[in-house]
């Protein structure tokens, strides 16, 4: 049986030029020879979009790497003529919800879910979020090319602290595995915090690995949050964070509070006005 490297090359996938294989060759070896059903977004072929049969290397590639396995392609463009045996293609767009929950009625719950659709980053946050309830318990969802998460172009920001990016997603993501130990008062985990055990991550691809998050913090138990920390340490920086907008220091003014608007100037910003 071909190892992965060789079949990417077999079936000339530019998931070898990223120098992904050896990743998915960790991550994707141990189900080898389960009859897992992946979904990989994104079928390829675009440098001859009038071509339909251009593209789905990769779904080759899965078919062959998994002798068991059913292999699903979704694309927003029609590339129903890639299928073939074992290999389902079916066309719409990764940002609409009925075309995933149709998906997902039809061959999930899925094993792996890889998206390698349009890169654009609320394209990959909204299809994740979409996407994961339709894992399988010890399901693996896999994101590609995340460099468009830096890209303003692509709708990424060259800021590393944006908010909206998929790279951001990731970084809450990895705060979340550790959502046991969050002393917020009133905090509920969310599905995805107590399924998800595992990220991995490499240059430009990234891995969220499925299992049973529900381990307690025995810290948690024996240390109730102290509420004057949780004042200092939650509170406090957010309510600095709101005083500092321009909106509320001209309200101040606007008040006529300019007392008020003078002092936090002053005391956030070292001003003198
Ligand atoms: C990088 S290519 C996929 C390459 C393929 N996975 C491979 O490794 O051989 C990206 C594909 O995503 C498709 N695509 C772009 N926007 C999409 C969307 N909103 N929903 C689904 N597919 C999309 C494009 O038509 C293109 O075929």
């Amino acid at each position: 049986m071909e190892d992965l490297a060789t079949l990417a090359e077999l079936h000339g996938t530019d998931k070898r030029d990223h120098g992904y294989i050896p990743f998915y060759d960790s991550l994707f070896s141990p189900k080898r020879h389960e009859s897992v059903t992946l979904l990989e977004i994104g079928v390829g072929g675009f440098s001859d979009p009038e071509d339909p049969s251009a593209g789905g290397e990769s779904l080759r590639l899965w078919r062959d790497f998994f002798p068991g396995g059913t292999i699903v392609g979704l694309d927003v463009l029609d590339k129903r003529a890639v299928a073939e045996e074992r290999v389902h293609v079916v066309q719409g767009s990764q940002v609409d919800p009925r075309c995933l929950e149709r998906l997902a009625c039809q061959y999930g719950p899925f094993d792996i879910v890889i998206d390698d659709g349009s890169h654009v980053p609320a394209h990959v946050r909204f299809t994740f979020d979409a996407l994961l309830p339709h894992l399988k318990p010890d399901g693996i969802y896999v994101i590609e090319d995340t460099q468009t998460s830096y890209w303003p172009e692509w709708g990424g920001a060259f800021r590393l602290n944006a908010r909206r990016t998929s790279m951001a997603m990731v970084k809450q993501r990895l705060d979340h595995l550790n959502h046991a130990e969050f002393k917020r008062p009133g905090f509920v985990p969310s599905d995805a915090d107590r399924r998800i055990v595992e990220i991995r991550a490499r240059h430009n691809i990234v891995a969220f690995v499925c299992g049973s998050n529900d381990r307690p913090s025995r810290l948690n138990r024996s240390h109730p949050v102290p509420t004057r920390s949780w004042l200092r340490e939650e509170l406090a920086p957010v309510a600095v964070q709101r005083l500092r907008h321009p909106v509320v220091l001209s309200a101040l003014d606007k008040a006529g509070a300019r007392g008020g608007a003078r002092w936090v100037r002053r005391r956030l910003f070292g001003w003198v006005s």
